[in-house]
């Protein structure tokens, strides 16, 4: 086993067996570094996180931060190709390697003949993770349902679980969600879909219940309806980042933490442009460019402000983006597409940013003259 020569710029230390499978392990041992990854880990045994540091979503407990799929199945925004798939079952290992027990998908991932692909992938992948029993026990799965318009009863709903259990070939979901509210153009349907909820809590099909893209008004909606029916509201996942931070999100947070549900932040990254690889001149592939050409030319003080703090901690700028939604107490789940982006996103664990660093943050944040687009589905 040799260490990898890691680059001034790798951001973990994970070692790599001859063949490159990712070895990374929960512990990471000082010996086996380099001299630049010793300087981001300190040479003394040391857990990516704490036991303690983990986090509660209703009755689970999971890893302060989990990996998102949407990638995983996605050809129109993300190019995913099936050739992608060992690389993706690599980028897994090494996630559950190194604690991570969170797992973000959705019923509606995978595009065209890959419909449903990132549900069968992780249910593979943990199938076929060589662990102990324990280990793949603890990983836990959120999934989302979407409200297509034609789920119009609880019993379909209920099927769309039943599906996306056979999907991953399992008997029980961790996080079951509501992928999206129906209230702004369907208020009828909403109402079926959260009995769909309680149906699936009921019968032991999910452990927990999570909604996904509800504001604060909505969310007390479902929470005092929920509750009415015996079923509590575990968590809720929204757009979460310094791109898309303000008012609205601090007041859910707050809604969430009155309420004792588990904010979990989606696109951390800004969907790449928090990671410094993007600019004017260097897009994506695909409709993200359209985006990104609008958006990135007036993040600069952002972008600046993350780049100064990830030099002077030894860190990327991806990784102190993510650690900023940790010290916000959400779960972040950044999406991965290969190992060396799960590894570098695994190191945005087992360090916090400063209260100063954070008000800095938050400041450039603030000034940026524009901020991500809302999800259309997001309400009130
Ligand atoms: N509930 C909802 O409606 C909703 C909506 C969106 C997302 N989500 C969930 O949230 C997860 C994360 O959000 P997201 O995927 O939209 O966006 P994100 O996490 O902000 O960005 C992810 C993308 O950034 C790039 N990236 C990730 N780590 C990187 C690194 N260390 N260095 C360089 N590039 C890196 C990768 O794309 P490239 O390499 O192609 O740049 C990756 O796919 C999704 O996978 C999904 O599970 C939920």
């Amino acid at each position: 086993m040799a260490a990898v020569s890691s680059s001034p710029k790798s951001p973990f230390c994970g070692l790599r067996s001859p063949r490159g499978g990712a070895v990374g392990r929960f512990f990471s041992h000082g010996s086996s570094r380099t001299l630049t990854c010793s300087l981001r880990f300190p040479a003394q045994l040391r857990p990516l996180f704490w036991p303690w540091e983990k986090v509660k979503i209703g009755p689970l407990t999971v890893s302060p931060m989990g990996f998102g799929t949407w990638a995983w199945g996605n050809q129109l925004l993300w190019g995913y190709k099936e050739e992608m798939d060992d690389s993706l079952q690599e980028t897994f290992n090494l996630a559950v390697r190194n604690g991570i027990t969170f797992f973000d998908t959705a019923d509606s991932y995978g595009t065209g003949r890959f419909n449903g692909r990132s549900e069968m992938l992780l249910g593979k992948f943990i199938r076929e993770y060589k662990g102990t029993d324990k280990v793949r026990d603890n990983i836990v799965i959120a999934t989302k349902f979407a409200a297509y318009p034609w789920r119009l009863t609880s019993g379909q709903f209920l099927r769309a679980c039943k599906s996306s259990l056979n999907r991953m070939q399992l008997d029980q979901i961790g996080v079951g969600q509501l992928h999206w509210s129906t209230a702004n153009y369907a208020p009828l349907q909403e109402l079926a879909l959260w009995d769909g909820l309680v149906a699936m809590y009921e019968k032991g099909l999910v452990r927990a219940v999570g909604v996904s893209n509800y504001g604060p008004k909505q969310l007390l909606k479902i929470h005092d309806y929920l509750k009415s029916r015996g079923v509590p509201l575990c968590s809720a996942q929204i757009q979460f980042s310094l791109l898309s931070f303000g008012d609205d999100q601090i007041e859910l947070k707050a809604v969430c933490d009155s309420l004792g549900i588990q904010l979990i932040s989606y696109s951390p990254l800004g969907l790449g442009m928090l990671t410094g690889k993007y600019s004017a001149s260097k897009l994506p592939r695909g409709p993200r460019a359209v985006l990104f050409r609008q958006i990135l030319p007036r993040l600069d003080r952002l972008l600046d402000c993350l780049r100064e703090i990830a030099q002077r901690r030894d860190k990327t700028m991806s990784q102190v983006a993510i650690n900023w939604c940790i010290c916000k107490g959400t779960i972040p789940i950044p999406g991965v597409k290969s190992v060396r982006q799960a590894e570098e996103n695994l190191g945005s664990l087992g360090w916090r940013l400063s209260s100063d660093e954070i008000s800095e943050l938050e400041s450039a944040a603030r000034d940026c003259p524009r901020k991500m687009i809302q999800n259309i589905f997001q309400t009130q």
